[in-house]
């Protein structure tokens, strides 16, 4: 059965850029519960650690440094089959291939700076909903 939780993160560039409200009201329209949120500001060592899977590619380096560079908001969002559907919601990774009215069509700068995180499967939603939030923080 498709699990039923996800981790977004509004990344840097969405936050400076004012969206944070606009992201939340589009994820909420969908059908999305928020079930955790904080507003946080990523250290290296978290940065790199939440994309260590990255670590060997070549942006590693350069999307650290992006996802430290400000703020973001991280959140827990619950629907059923929610991160298969987020996925959907938010598009594809560069926002030139992203379908029109999705987050990073919207929002999204470029393939880097793409306004949003999503989680790619439930075993990593689990996991990243524990990297951001403990027990109490979660409802
Ligand atoms: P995310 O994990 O943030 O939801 O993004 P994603 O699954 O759509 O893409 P992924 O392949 O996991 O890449 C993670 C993030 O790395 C940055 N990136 N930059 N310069 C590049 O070619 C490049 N490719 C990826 C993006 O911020 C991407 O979201
Ligand atoms: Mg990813």
């Amino acid at each position: 059965m498709a699990g039923n939780r996800t981790l977004t993160m509004i990344k840097p560039d969405a936050v400076k850029d004012g969206h944070i409200g606009a992201i939340l009201a589009h994820i909420n329209k969908a059908g999305f519960r928020l079930v955790a949120m904080k507003m946080t500001h990523l250290t290296t060592a978290k940065a790199q650690a939440f994309y260590a899977v990255h670590k060997e590619r070549p942006f590693y380096g350069e999307l650290v440094e992006f996802m430290t560079s400000g703020p973001i908001v991280a959140a827990v969002l619950e629907k059923d089959n929610a991160v298969e559907d987020f996925r959907k919601l938010i598009g594809a990774t560069n926002p030139a291939d992203a379908a029109p009215g999705t987050i990073r069509a919207l929002y999204a700068k470029n393939v880097g700076e793409n306004a949003v995180h999503g989680s790619d499967s439930d075993e990593n939603a689990a996991i990243e909903g524990a990297f951001h939030f403990g027990g109490t923080e979660m409802f």
